[in-house]
């Protein structure tokens, strides 16, 4: 999901040498603003024991398909006999693309072939699923509360402004509700393990971010025409997933919760929000169809929709990081309550909580500076440093272009004085998961066992 607003994938490799150079020998990572989970994909795949955690429920469907599955999917309920060669010819060639670009960072050492082979059953189902999208003619709620056709699309903004929401083409829409109507069929029967639907969700949301006509969030859509993104046609692909990582410890929970409940790691990785936009609001359509398998009653739920962008009210989680005025404060809490002796935390000294767009003109180094008197309280941490991203690029090859991107990047890293020791209980449910009667499916999975770590320390290292 390279769209994703804050995305770290560019950054990977400057983050693995920050550890290396900085944290030597450090197999295990908490990574509770995970976003994407691209971090603490990278990490797994190289050996290391992770913890991720998200607001967002569809960061938790990532999740658990990227760091949770530990096995060959099998699919056992539902694959078919019937073999699809065109389809199954098309997603293998886009998984050789989709390698080809990203494998060295979450696949590394592995070929294509071996990929396919690991997923050849995802890949049964889902070619199964984008025949049930592309032939399906019956209008569910995403054509009728999500697109320019749909009855109950109409939105009236604060401004006066009318329309109908304008998120998908109508034939992506009929093949999203054709799919999406099929998965929660699948699951009530229990056809489907969770980490299979998970896997099966996550292709879906991963396309949606492709097909969708949206500038990158949810927040508004395109109101007048489609773009050219939401005019190609809706194409399930397999997702690049490790079949034989360490399996993760994930949670979809506040961060600093999770962070005091995660087990023992040597870093916890912080990449927190520095603005004002709510992920849950310019996210909400992903988090919908997250929940869209689960949830009990979906005409109550898209009953509530509201905004121009279509959200329920009460599927929506306000982060106190968002705000500048408790920033500072959350963030020293979530430190304190770690069990990690390593902080790193990435920083974007571009426009953020301290160099607003409307009160500042020239950017200021004020968020630099309040970040660093935290980093430095010596109740907090023994030592600490700052480090400019250029400054870890330098001496290695980079992209064209990376020089510009990290002129506004950073990484703090502070050495804990004393570690919390976790409270080995799961974080609290987010409100919104409890609302929709979707704690048993959105919360805390276990850590590994302390041998299970000692094993992976012993691979790893
Ligand atoms: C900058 S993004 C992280 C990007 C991530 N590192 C990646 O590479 O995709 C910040 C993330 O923090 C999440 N978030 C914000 N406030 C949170 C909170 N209080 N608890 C949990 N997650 C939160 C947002 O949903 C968002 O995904």
């Amino acid at each position: 999901m390279e769209k994703y607003l804050g995305n770290k994938s560019s950054l990977l490799p400057l983050i693995d040498r920050f550890f290396e150079d900085r944290i030597p020998g450090a197999t295990q990572l908490s990574d509770v603003f995970a976003g994407t989970n691209n971090v603490s994909r990278y990490f797994r795949s190289r050996g290391w024991a992770t913890a991720a955690c998200d607001a967002n429920r569809f960061s938790y469907v990532l999740a658990q398909a990227y760091l949770c599955t530990n096995a060959i999917p099998m699919f056992q309920s539902v694959r078919t006999a019937n073999k699809d060669a065109f389809r199954l010819t098309r997603l293998q060639s886009e998984l050789s693309r989709s390698i080809a670009k990203f494998g060295s960072l979450y696949l590394p050492n592995h070929s294509a072939d071996q990929v396919f082979q690991d997923l050849k059953h995802l890949a049964n189902v889902l070619a199964n699923l984008q025949n049930i999208g592309e032939n399906n003619t019956k209008p569910g709620v995403i054509s009728e509360c999500f697109t320019q056709w749909g009855s109950r699309a109409a939105y009236a903004s604060r401004r006066g402004s009318e329309g109908f929401r304008n998120y998908f083409s109508k034939e992506n829409a009929l093949f999203l509700d054709g799919v999406l109507s099929t998965l929660r069929a699948w699951w009530r029967e229990a056809r489907l393990t969770r980490n299979e639907l998970f896997l099966l969700l996550t292709s879906v949301i991963e396309e949606v971010t492709i097909t969708a006509n949206v500038n990158g969030t949810f927040h508004d859509f395109n109101r007048d025409r489609l773009w050219p993104n939401a005019n190609q046609a809706f194409l399930l692909r397999l997702p690049l997933v490790s079949c034989s990582s360490p399996v993760a410890e994930v949670a979809n929970a506040n961060a600093v919760d999770a962070a005091s409940a995660f087990a023992k790691h040597d870093i916890c990785y912080l990449d927190p929000p520095y603005n004002f936009r709510q992920y849950s609001a310019y996210y909400h359509l992903l988090n919908f169809i997250a929940a869209y398998p689960f949830l009990e009653d979906i005409e109550l739920y898209v009953a509530g929709l509201t905004h121009v962008r279509g959200q329920h009210p009460e599927d929506d989680f306000t982060s106190d990081f968002c705000f500048k005025t408790r920033f500072i404060d959350s963030l020293r809490k979530l430190i304190e309550s770690t069990d990690a002796a390593h902080v790193v935390l990435s920083y974007y000294g571009g426009r953020n909580h301290w160099n607003h767009w409307a009160s500042v003109e020239e950017p200021t180094d004020q968020g630099l500076r309040e970040l660093k008197t935290l980093f430095e309280d010596t109740g907090l941490f023994s030592r600490c440093e700052v480090v400019p991203a250029l400054e870890v690029r330098k001496n290695y090859q980079s992209r064209v272009g990376e020089q510009k991107e990290l002129v506004n990047e950073y990484l703090f890293h502070g050495v804990r004085r004393a570690q919390s020791g976790s409270q080995l209980r799961p974080p609290a449910p987010l409100a919104a998961n409890v609302r929709w009667g979707l704690i048993d499916e959105f919360c805390h999975t276990a850590p590994l066992r302390q041998d299970e770590i000692d094993q992976v320390a012993r691979t790893a290292g």
